[in-house]
């Protein structure tokens, strides 16, 4: 799959990720399609930010980088009728919330049903600037919509930059696609047509021409019981093999076999005794591992790594590397903490009381192979990684259902664990991110 990539034309997001210090989420309803057209024609041609815009040089970049996708409910509002070829799309993430593993009384009620039609997504440094261009959206657009709901993700302050609330390193491990850059080390190649709509690879064939290059947007909005995190693994806290660790080293322990990487982000396949932050850090050595050594039985081994761990769960590079996996399933993530640091009173009392998480978002040509195969049939499911003779268990992150995870321990792994739910899902929608052009021409046609 070698395609040329009009990258003018494609939302910048999608690829790159926005890299700002602050995204403003602004999702919204369409009262009046003909009047939000009119609008959105020549914004879209001059707002809507590119992947060539992402990586110009800094002098040439506006103050706020802005996405636009719209739902399937905003398409039908703006008479976008032409069957885009996802049905999980089509039916919206409320009918899909008891499949996910979702409490809907959990959910934000703005999410609850179909009223949302679209999400703008602004990127900046200041939240005054993504404020200014949410303002500017309302006076342009006035009546034609109602903005239902905000949220404001930031990057952590100071050494906790690019972390997220629990404190592991995230933005890490994400595929990239044939003929955009080289790949790092450890980094998986798909066909453009995994993220991109109608590129190569791309496994439906019938979609409208217009989505050509447009892409599947998950949102979620991912709450985290942070203190009740770091409680239960000081109250859990495992031992090594050679029985040295302190209560906290044990917790740390602990903590990084659920994720699969330390704080630092080093990987526990790479480093399983000890956290290891020039590993962490260093993007030609942090993501090249695949679970794979000489001498260790793929069914039964977890003493580098628990076939559980969250990053094992949603990305089992060994099954892959064996071939007994397609790369169908991977995604771009490119979600950002949201809420403030927990405060002393929080940690003192072990108790949640200012709404924090994730602003979960992620990218795919087809929701089913990515997120939802992800979230549903790998983190939600007991039994995977497959081809694995011990017990597994749920993700022990973000598994929904009866919360068993097995291999946790380093010297038993088949002792079970009951794990307390610290990410809770407060809802969220499944959205198109249209290219450019088809913004322009399709939707505000
Ligand atoms: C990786 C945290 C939700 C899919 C990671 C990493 C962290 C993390 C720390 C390692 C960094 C990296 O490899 O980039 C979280 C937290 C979540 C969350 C705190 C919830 C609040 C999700 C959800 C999904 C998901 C809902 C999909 C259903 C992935 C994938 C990877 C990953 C695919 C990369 C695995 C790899 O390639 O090795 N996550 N995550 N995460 N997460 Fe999550």
């Amino acid at each position: 799959g070698n395609d040329t990539l009009p990258l003018v034309n494609i939302q910048g997001d999608i690829l790159v990720g926005m890299k700002k210090q602050k995204e403003l989420f602004v999702f919204f309803h369409i009262n009046n399609a003909t009047a939000f057209k009119s609008v959105l024609k020549t914004y879209a041609a001059t707002n809507i930010t590119s992947i060539s815009t992402l990586l110009s040089a800094p002098s040439a970049q506006p103050l706020a980088f802005v996405n636009l996708a719209f739902s399937q409910a905003g398409m039908t509002a703006l008479g976008v009728t032409d069957d885009i070829g996802d049905s999980v799309f089509t039916a919206g993430q409320f009918s899909d919330a008891s499949a996910l593993g979702d409490d809907t009384s959990n959910w934000e009620s703005a999410f609850q049903g179909t009223n949302i039609d679209g999400v703008f997504l602004i990127g900046s440094d200041e939240d005054t600037i993504t404020a200014q261009y949410q303002a500017d959206l309302e006076t342009k657009l006035g009546d034609a919509w109602t903005v239902v709901y905000n949220l404001t993700s930031s990057v952590r302050p100071d050494d906790e930059a690019g972390h997220e609330h629990f404190g592991y390193l995230d933005g890490i491990s994400n595929p990239t696609i044939t003929g955009f850059g080289d790949a790092l080390p450890g980094q998986s190649v798909v066909d453009p047509g995994i993220i991109l709509a109608n590129r190569t690879g791309d496994p439906v064939s019938s979609r409208p021409s217009w989505a050509l290059d447009g892409s599947f947007l998950v949102f979620r909005k991912l709450k985290q019981l942070v203190p009740e995190f770091n409680k239960w693994t000081l109250d859990n806290a495992i031992q090594n093999s050679a029985g040295n660790l302190t209560t906290e080293e044990g917790a740390t322990l602990l903590g990084a076999r659920m994720f699969g990487r330390w704080k630092s982000g080093a990987p526990i396949d790479l480093s399983p005794d000890a956290d290891n932050s020039t590993l962490g850090t260093d993007p030609e050595l942090n993501n090249n591992f695949n679970y794979i050594h000489t001498g260790s039985d793929l069914t039964t081994d977890e003493s580098r790594c628990p076939f559980s761990a969250h990053v094992r769960k949603t990305n089992p590079r060994d099954l892959e590397a064996q071939g007994l996996l397609t790369d169908l399933n991977h995604a771009i993530r490119a979600g950002t903490p949201y809420g403030p640091e927990v405060t002393d009173a929080e940690s003192s009392s072990n108790t949640t009381q200012t709404d924090r998480g994730l602003a979960f978002v992620e990218y795919q040509s087809v929701i089913s192979n990515g997120f939802r195969t992800q979230q549903l049939i790998w983190a939600n499911n007991a039994n995977f990684p497959f081809n694995k003779s011990e017990s597994i268990g749920l993700d022990p992150v973000i598994g929904q259902g009866t919360r068993i995870t097995y291999g946790l321990s380093e010297t038993n792994y088949s002792e079970s664990y009951s794990v307390t739910q610290f990410v809770v899902s407060n809802g969220g929608e499944y959205f198109f991110s249209p290219s450019i052009t088809a913004l322009v021409e399709t939707f505000a046609a």
